[in-house]
């Protein structure tokens, strides 16, 4: 079968490789899309110690059983994978927090992902997509709105609270301000192309486009602030983030586009205004399986700026670094 294989550091190619073997447990999953993310990016570029090599990237993706060792799923069935495969026994696994899994290994990255025409996969990683979800929103839900669910649900949003998502046009952005929505919320995006906020603003209540966005959330808050942010960037925006919160408010942290620069946090500030920073990866069985019926309703529209074919790899991973681009980019192997 065809396959993105990264072999060394920063080195990729589309080659052939043998089918993938499963063994007790294990589903064999025809690949029906994948998503770029920009962790493949920080991957490519070594950010990602743990990275095995060779390795086949890709860690979002939408699949049909073609062949199935465990008996909770059956060829034919449609499924999405996690990012990360749990063992289904530790302590944290037996308690339904498979994303803090003791063992787990992460697809794309210690073992075989999702840029291929077929991935293995353990069942304990595998959910089922109910048929009125189509494979582009399916293939969107483990790492981005399940994902976002999870923090969500951390921060403990309730109905008619203000959110403030940052990075509003990227993959993770433009379907945080939709999930948020859906959850009830009031919802003040924030992107740096005017351009772009035209898009923007058929999802979101407000878009702001002001580099110092938190005058401009004061103000919309009657100088109160927001409940939450939903930190998608990292440090570009975070210190308008943190100054966008109300006293009380809650800070999910998702991105970190720049991993070599730091944000000096003043604690003082962080004390004094009884903020709640919670770092947020990965999604839970639990959250995907909720997600997908949250999304039943259609509240939350895939947003695909691109679809690639597998042979294309290199001209989707130039488009990732266009800032032009709203949403994410689909590969169809
Ligand atoms: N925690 C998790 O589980 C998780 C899951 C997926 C991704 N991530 C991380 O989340 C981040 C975003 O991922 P993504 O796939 O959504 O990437 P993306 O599609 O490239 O979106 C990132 C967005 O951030 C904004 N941005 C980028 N560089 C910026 C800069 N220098 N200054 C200000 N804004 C900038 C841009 O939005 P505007 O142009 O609209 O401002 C861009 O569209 C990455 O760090 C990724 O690794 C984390
Ligand atoms: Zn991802
Ligand atoms: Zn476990």
């Amino acid at each position: 079968m065809r396959a993105l294989v990264v072999y060394e550091k920063g080195k990729y190619e589309v080659r052939d490789v043998p089918m993938p073997k499963i063994n007790e447990g294990d589903v064999l999953i025809k690949i029906n899309y994948a998503a770029l993310c920009y962790r493949d990016l920080l991957q490519l570029s070594g950010y990602y110690p743990r990275m095995k090599y060779p390795v086949i990237l890709g860690h979002e993706a939408v699949g049909t059983v073609v062949e199935s060792r465990d008996p909770r799923f059956r060829p034919g069935d449609r499924v999405v994978p996690l990012l990360h495969e749990p063992d289904g026994t530790c302590e944290f696994c037996l308690r339904g927090l498979d994303a803090y899994c003791v063992n787990a290994l992460s697809y794309g990255e210690n073992i075989d992902g999702f840029f291929a025409e077929y991935a293995r996969v353990s069942a304990n990683a595998l959910i089922k997509v109910p048929n009125s979800v189509p494979d582009e929103l399916a293939v969107l839900v483990p790492c981005v709105i399940a994902m976002i669910y999870k923090g969500l649900k951390r921060a403990g949003l309730m109905h008619g609270e203000i959110v403030v998502v940052t990075g509003a046009s990227g993959g993770v952005g433009i379907h945080a301000i939709q999930l948020a929505r859906a959850l009830g919320a009031r919802v003040i995006a924030v992107t740096r192309s005017p351009e772009k906020a035209s898009f923007i603003k058929q999802f979101a209540d407000e878009v702001v486009t002001e580099q110092r966005f938190s005058r401009v959330v004061k103000e919309l808050t009657n100088d109160v602030g927001a409940d939450v942010v939903v930190e998608t960037v990292g440090t570009p925006t975070m210190e308008e983030s943190m100054r966008s919160l109300r006293t009380g408010g809650r800070l999910v942290l998702i991105g970190n586009v720049k991993p070599d620069e730091n944000y000096p946090l003043r604690l003082g500030y962080v004390i004094m205004k009884d903020i709640t920073i919670i770092g947020n990866v990965r999604s839970n069985r639990s959250d995907v399986a909720e997600t997908l019926k949250l999304l039943n309703n259609g509240s939350v529209k895939p947003i695909i700026a691109a679809t690639y074919p597998l042979d294309k790899f290199s001209d989707a991973l130039e488009y990732l670094r266009n800032n032009s681009r709203i949403g994410k980019i689909l590969i169809r192997p």
